[in-house]
């Protein structure tokens, strides 16, 4: 049996509109989980349906920390959102991967501690699997789609998500790269990863280089002005690999082979009323 595919993109640091949407209106969409971080872009491209959601909202009004994690999940799976794309902006542990590159990134350390990372809690009591965090298939399509767009692509890579605002030590930036083995790092994957897997929404993360954290000998520390310079053309690159999904991904969508879309089916502990 095959649904109909809706693209939902929550877009990062330099990501607050994408192009080319045909019948393009911004929604106000109400969520119990509370307000999203803006309204949500809705229209077609190329006869697939997207939504588009800038995380920090437009005028970047919140922080990695006060962003709306569940009502943003929530909000795009009302619109029929079934495939979420995340676009963010990270700083890079390996030489290989460039200020300026993009890695799809396929597993997380999630080091947030001021955030809700739950649906499930009260009344309903749900262990969803994160073990593979990531849709594999969706992960497959956007590799193609940047490569497809000329970007220096990465397949696969650990993300650290911190709950900063403030950029890591010295210290933390040479653990988390020569101990913990991580890739990028970033402030916003988590919980949006965990609560996309509990929606039962597919989910790929593209993390877009900015920096290469403290850690770099030759890059000193990290330091926004050159993040922003980085960003504004990570950001059209973006758009570009954005825009290139909906050929790829159709309009016709058959379940998730690795089961992303009915991850509640084994998870819920309470029992029905
Ligand atoms: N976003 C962009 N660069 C970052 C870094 N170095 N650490 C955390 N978040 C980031």
């Amino acid at each position: 049996m095959t649904t109909e595919t809706m693209i939902g993109v929550i877009g990062g640091s330099g990501l607050y509109e994408i192009d080319g949407l045909e019948n393009a209106t911004w929604q106000a969409v109400e969520s119990p989980w509370g307000t999203p971080s803006d309204e949500i872009l809705t229209g077609t491209l190329n006869g697939v349906k997207m939504a588009f959601l800038p995380r920090h909202g437009r005028g970047h009004v919140h922080s990695p920390t006060t962003v709306p994690y569940r009502a943003n999940i929530d909000a795009l799976k009302r619109l029929g959102v079934t495939d979420v794309i995340s676009v963010s902006a990270c700083g890079s542990f390996r030489e290989e991967m460039a200020p300026g590159d993009f890695v799809v990134v396929d597993q997380f350390i999630d080091r947030t501690f001021a955030r809700e990372k739950s649906f499930f809690g009260t009344g309903c009591v749900a262990h969803v699997s994160v073990a593979y965090p990531t849709c594999p298939r969706l992960s497959a399509t956007c590799y193609q789609a940047g490569e497809a767009a000329g970007i220096n692509m990465h397949n696969g890579g650990t993300y650290l998500a911190m709950e900063g605002p403030q950029f890591s030590t010295l210290a933390e930036s040479k653990m988390y790269r020569e101990s913990w083995g991580c890739d990028v790092i970033g402030m916003t994957n988590m919980p949006e990863a965990k609560l996309a897997r509990e929606a039962e929404l597919c989910y790929a993360s593209i993390a877009m280089i900015t920096d290469y954290d403290s850690w770099h000998p030759e890059h000193g520390e990290v330091d926004v002005t050159e993040i922003i310079k980085t960003l504004m053309g990570n950001a059209d690159k973006g758009r570009d690999l954005v825009t290139r999904l909906p050929d790829l991904l159709g309009a016709d969508r058959a379940p998730c082979e690795h089961g992303c879309d009915r991850a509640l089916e084994f998870a819920i502990l309470t029992a029905p009323d």
